[in-house]
């Protein structure tokens, strides 16, 4: 809850298709979740699942059309954010809601120093720390896909701002470079003035998703919303990303909505984890009910795939089959093509969400009173 009393984000009977050639994609389907100040909740499932979509919804992020907000409300901090103008939209990124992506090389601008793009956003919060409107640098850019908002280095911002005679503010460029090099620190980049001379394709992949988490981070968002931030990185630095990032979460309290297909990855650092199949939200729990009692058939196949995981048999099997076509999705339960425990009735009607308690919920017949 904020200080008043309202869920940081309330996502409610969310529905979100694509308007394709072939027909309407069925992304989203009546996605209902909540979110603490604080909280670090996991989304997994597989790929085509709607993880994306979803995520990238809360920030206004899509790309509309094709897509298109069929119904349903996202509420952060209590604003409609689907009744927003688009020129209001940007009011709530950064210190409101941050995002990282996958490919931090896509979110970086390839024209610019690593220098200058940290730069840029220390202006820009000394802008708005100031009270002058930001500049368009602190907006998504589209380089190939929507650039996360500009932020700035986690520590208070000591360096001083002045003001010409115009009123305009003047930076003073050692300092703002001591800063630069102290942000670098932060993450762990040992030759800081070697890399803040380097264009993004000069750097490894870890190293630029560092820049990107902290940069995120640091602008201490009330909500940070993670798509598959450590996908892209090979298994050593993905522990390393991973590693940081919770050591900068501690630090700065930050809520977030962290997507991944990987289960082992959500364990590490999720309280709750919600998992997605076919557009919808099939179970959602605390991180240890949902790995210690999955109710839900696809979370029970999902953590037999993941080697720690839950194992019934002793075996590890794989998943059979695929998500199925979200352009014609089957009616009732979507999953009963690979279900090894699907009923007659779960062609019937998608089952409703029953509540468990304690705030794991489970869409599947299967849970109902009286059930099989
Ligand atoms: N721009 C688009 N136009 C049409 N269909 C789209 C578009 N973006 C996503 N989709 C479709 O929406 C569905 C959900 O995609 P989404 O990217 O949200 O899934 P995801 O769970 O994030 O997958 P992944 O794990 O591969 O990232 C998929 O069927 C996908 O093909
Ligand atoms: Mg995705």
């Amino acid at each position: 809850m904020t200080s008043n009393g309202i869920p940081l984000l309330s996502v409610r009977d969310l529905q979100i298709c694509y308007n394709t050639p072939s027909g309407a994609v069925r992304a989203v389907n009546h996605i209902n979740l909540d979110m603490e100040r604080g909280e670090v909740v996991g989304i997994v499932g597989e790929t085509g699942c709607g993880k994306s979509t979803l995520a990238h919804s809360i920030p206004r992020l899509l790309p509309e059309p094709p897509a298109q907000v069929v119904g349903g409300e996202i509420r952060f901090e209590g604003t409609d954010m689907l009744s927003l103008r688009n020129k209001e939209v940007p009011k709530y990124r950064g210190t409101g809601i941050a995002m990282i992506f996958q490919e931090p090389i896509n979110s970086l601008n390839p024209s610019f120093r690593i220098f200058d793009q940290v730069v840029e956003a220390i202006k820009v919060r000394k802008m708005r720390e100031a009270g002058m409107e930001a500049t368009s640098a602190a907006e998504p850019h589209d380089y190939n896909e929507p650039k996360p908002p500009v932020s700035h280095p986690l520590r208070e911002v000591t360096a001083t701002t002045r003001r010409n005679r115009f009123g305009d503010i003047e930076f003073d460029r050692k300092e703002l470079m001591a800063e630069v090099v102290e942000f670098l620190s932060m993450v762990r980049i040992n030759d800081p003035e070697h890399i803040l001379r380097l264009y993004p394709h000069e750097l490894s992949g870890g190293m630029r998703q560092r820049i990107m988490i902290a940069m995120a981070l640091s602008e201490q968002p009330r909500l940070m919303i993670a798509d598959e931030p450590t996908s892209a990185l090979d298994v050593t630095i993905q522990a390393q990303v991973l590693s940081l990032m919770k050591d900068l979460i501690e630090e700065v309290h930050t809520s977030i909505l962290f997507i991944s297909h990987d289960l082992g990855v959500v364990a590490e650092i999720a309280d709750r984890i919600g998992v997605m199949y076919a557009g919808n939200l099939v179970e959602i729990g605390k991180a240890a009910d949902v790995f210690s009692k999955p109710c839900h058939p696809y979370t029970q196949s999902l953590l037999r795939s993941f080697p720690h995981g839950y194992k019934t048999d002793g075996k590890l099997p794989t998943l059979k089959g695929a998500v199925p076509n979200l352009t014609r999705l089957p009616t009732g339960c979507p999953f009963r093509g690979r279900c090894e425990s699907a009923m007659d009735i779960c062609a019937t009607a998608m089952p409703d969400t029953i509540d468990l308690g304690d705030g794991h919920l489970v869409s599947c017949y299967l849970n109902r009173k009286g059930a099989a």
